[in-house]
């Protein structure tokens, strides 16, 4: 501007003047159009630069909205994480703690002193835990204890041994009484002693016997008392306990007698029941001077068996079917009236007997025509059914080898041949074997 005014300084005449006021106002004007023009760039400027603004702002709030969704995510994440670690932490220290030792309360002092026995035998005087109502703690009931204090930690509920409940037949055998050849007599005896006083005791009430406790099957080897007793239990409905005898003669002092004291508590307490005992005399062979702590042990289980029998009630429902091959050596207080008070020899068939299980065991076999089973039963004297049942089976087998449709009178013939080599197995009178 200075320079304009020295210009006008300089300037004289008014037509110079005049050129530059146009000049100078051509000049204001452009400039007044060009800062008119900037500030029209500027705003669109400014504008567009609004908007990609707000669009960067609209992006970086869903980028919020996403980060914070996915914090909430891992959040409970987090939390199902520590959960699990809890949990395993917890899991894992239950298998670090010490095991319990089981024991038996033996005496209750007070409600704060008791006797136990440890399992491994010797007795304590150990303090139970308060958390314990003392009116449970009471003499017979098992209990868990602290390994170095023994004091009880807790009382196990039901003492039944696991065993025992093993013992219990669920399912009743498949042997029914129309798969036992000849034995008419022992069925017909056996069904009045056991099945009709649980089916219907009021004819005993009305007349006023005392139906039979239990009975006892002796005989040789093979000839069907399993058999029988199983059929038994498949026509009752009642509770079907099998325990073999050698079952019972247990490692520890005192345990086999608790088994039966537990076998007949479970009986009684799921009566109408029967209990099988069967090979009786590997528990009640007859008491002898017992040398041998292991005999005596036995005998304490025997002793235990007659306690228990003499505990039920004739009329009770529970009922006792022993099986033996030694009746010879079996204890006389098991034998008296009042125990086994029915005694039921099965004895080795008869001709008639075995024709009768050989019909048994042949029924589902395919036999030629020529068979003659009565010639067979002739021909198998002294042989127990167990022994029939093998000839049977025997004779299919040589069938089988000779590619045959069905079975021959030769084949049983070199089948009692076989059977009679295996084994002396057929003597008449078989007083001393031990295993059948
Ligand atoms: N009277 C019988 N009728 C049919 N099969 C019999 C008879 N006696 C024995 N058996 C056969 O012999 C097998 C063994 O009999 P089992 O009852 O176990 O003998 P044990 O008298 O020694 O207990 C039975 O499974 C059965 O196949
Ligand atoms: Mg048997």
């Amino acid at each position: 501007m200075s320079d304009t005014i020295r210009q006008m300084a300089e300037l004289q005449t008014p037509e110079e003047l005049n050129n530059l006021y146009r000049t100078l106002t051509n000049q204001l004007r452009q400039q007044l159009q060009q800062s008119e023009n900037d500030k029209h760039d500027l705003e669109i400027q400014m504008l567009d630069r609004v908007g990609t603004l707000e669009s960067r702002n609209l992006e970086l709030r869903e980028q919020l909205r996403q980060s914070e969704a996915d914090k909430r995510y891992i959040e409970t994440q987090k939390i199902r994480y520590e959960r699990e670690v809890r949990k395993l932490k917890s899991e894992s220290e239950l298998l670090r703690t010490p095991p319990l030792i089981i024991g038996t309360i033996i005496d209750v002092l007070d409600s704060t002193r008791v006797v136990v026995r440890s399992s491994a035998g010797p007795r304590f005087l150990v303090r139970s835990s308060p958390s314990i109502n003392p009116e449970d703690l009471k003499a017979g009931a098992r209990c868990t204890l602290n390994q170095q204090s023994l004091a009880i930690v807790e009382l196990l509920p039901d003492s039944f041994d696991a065993q025992i409940y093993g013992m219990e037949l669920v399912d009743s055998p498949l042997e029914t009484y129309a798969d036992i050849g000849g034995l008419e007599k022992q069925i017909n005896e056996i069904r009045e002693a056991v099945e009709l006083p649980l089916k219907r005791p009021d004819l005993f009430t009305r007349i006023g016997v005392e139906p039979p406790k239990g009975v006892l099957l002796h005989g040789p080897p093979g000839t069907g008392k399993t058999l029988l007793a199983k059929a038994v239990a498949h026509e009752t409905n009642a509770h079907f306990m099998r325990v073999v005898g050698s079952e019972l003669v247990q490692k520890y002092i005192g345990e086999g007698a608790r088994l039966v004291r537990e076998l007949f508590e479970i009986a009684k307490k799921k009566s109408p029941t029967i209990i099988f005992i069967d090979e009786i005399d590997a528990v009640g062979a007859s008491r002898t001077e017992a040398n041998t702590s292991g005999d005596r042990e036995v005998q304490r289980t025997l002793m235990q068996l007659l306690a228990g029998m003499d505990g039920f009630e004739n009329r009770g429902d529970v009922k006792i079917i022993g099986a033996t091959n030694r009746i010879d050596i079996l204890d006389r207080a098991l034998l008296r009236p009042g125990r086994f008070d029915r005694i039921i020899e099965i004895p080795l068939p008869e001709e008639g007997g075995r024709l009768s299980i050989l019909k048994v065991h042949t029924r589902l076999l395919t036999m030629d025509d020529n068979v003659d089973l009565d010639e067979i039963a002739r021909l198998t004297d002294g042989k127990n059914g167990a022994d029939l049942h093998a000839i049977c089976m025997e004779a299919g087998m040589f069938a089988i080898r000779k590619d045959r449709e069905a079975i021959t009178q030769d084949d049983f013939l070199l089948a009692i041949e076989k059977v009679g080599l295996d084994f002396h197995r057929g003597f008449p009178d078989i007083g001393g074997a031990m295993f059948a």
